[in-house]
């Protein structure tokens, strides 16, 4: 496995793989690896002959007083996570490399952005775009795999990949969660050992709605403030948002058909994480 720091050099590798005929997958990430990333190292591997993965903490989609010093690094344990599931080249360019001084051209996706996360976090869907598309066009990669975790940034990406005519695959990957439920995050390290447990409040959520849609409930705004009094009830968690949409639109729902999203955000402590299912009824 090459670990490589330069856009020039990466260039350079990649050609030479495309001119052998050989097929190219691309795993962007900020690094600080777990099993959500390495699942989506292991299907690259599986469909490509050469797999990259990047590992940049991209400073535009982090906002002021947002957690980009004290992100988690470790770039010598993830390289031989990579290196462990088959990545051949993890790509990590500096700040500079990425937006040299001159830099001054963004990428806004609309509408998609309007809810969830893109409502709180203004600037930060602008931030990924840009990043990913950058990424895209250094790598030129066949297919690039993205998380579900990150539902609506799946979502964003995929819109922009459209509209912008970006000639690649776009392949979603499902939630890796822990062993109780916790969806897997690098931001997890940041939880104490009563955080931990706090957090699981976000998965038995997505399963107790399931449970009321089981149970009958067919109103969107019904389904939220249940999900919302049971939050409630932990007393470590407080709610960012509870959101009932449409799973391609991302817009509200009032009525619970078979294409629903719940999306949660939730503040344990000062550790913001997310979660999310897709529900079905019937
Ligand atoms: P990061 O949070 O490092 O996530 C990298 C990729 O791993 C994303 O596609 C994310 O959805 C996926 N991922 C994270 N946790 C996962 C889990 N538990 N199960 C499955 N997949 C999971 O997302 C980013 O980085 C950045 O915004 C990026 C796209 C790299 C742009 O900077």
């Amino acid at each position: 496995m090459q670990t490589v720091h330069k856009i020039e050099e990466l260039r350079k590798i990649v050609s030479s793989a495309r001119n052998a005929d050989k097929s190219v997958g691309l795993v962007p990430t900020m690094g600080y690896f777990h099993e959500g990333h390495l699942s989506l190292m292991r299907a690259a591997r599986r469909e490509n002959d050469l797999v990259v993965a990047s590992i940049f903490v991209n400073p535009i989609q982090f906002g002021a007083g947002e957690d980009l010093d004290k992100y988690p690094r470790d770039l010598d344990r993830d390289a031989q996570l990579a290196e462990s599931v088959g990545v051949d080249v993890i790509f990590t360019p500096s700040s500079e490399e990425m937006y040299p001084s001159s830099f001054s051209t963004y990428l806004d996706v609309e509408k998609i952005t309007d809810a969830l996360c893109g409502a709180r976090r203004p600037g930060h869907f602008r931030g990924v775009a840009t990043v990913v598309l950058k990424l895209l066009n250094i790598v030129q990669p066949d297919r690039a795999y993205f998380g579900m975790k990150d539902y609506q940034q799946l979502k964003v990406i995929q819109r922009m990949v459209a509209d912008l005519n970006v000639p690649v695959d776009i392949v979603p990957m499902p939630i890796v969660r822990e062993s109780d439920g916790l969806a897997m995050s690098s931001r997890n390290s940041y939880l104490s050992p009563e955080e931990r447990k706090s957090a699981l409040i976000l998965s038995k959520s997505l399963a107790r709605a399931q449970e009321l849609i089981d149970g009958g409930v067919t109103s969107g705004e019904e389904l939220q403030h249940e999900i919302e009094e049971f939050i409630a009830g932990e007393p470590l968690a407080k709610i960012e948002y509870v959101s009932v949409v449409h799973s391609v639109t991302l817009e509200s729902v009032s009525n619970v058909t078979d294409k629903i999203l719940l999306a949660l955000c939730v503040h344990i402590g000062k550790t913001r994480l997310i979660d999310n299912a897709l529900l079905t009824r019937g």
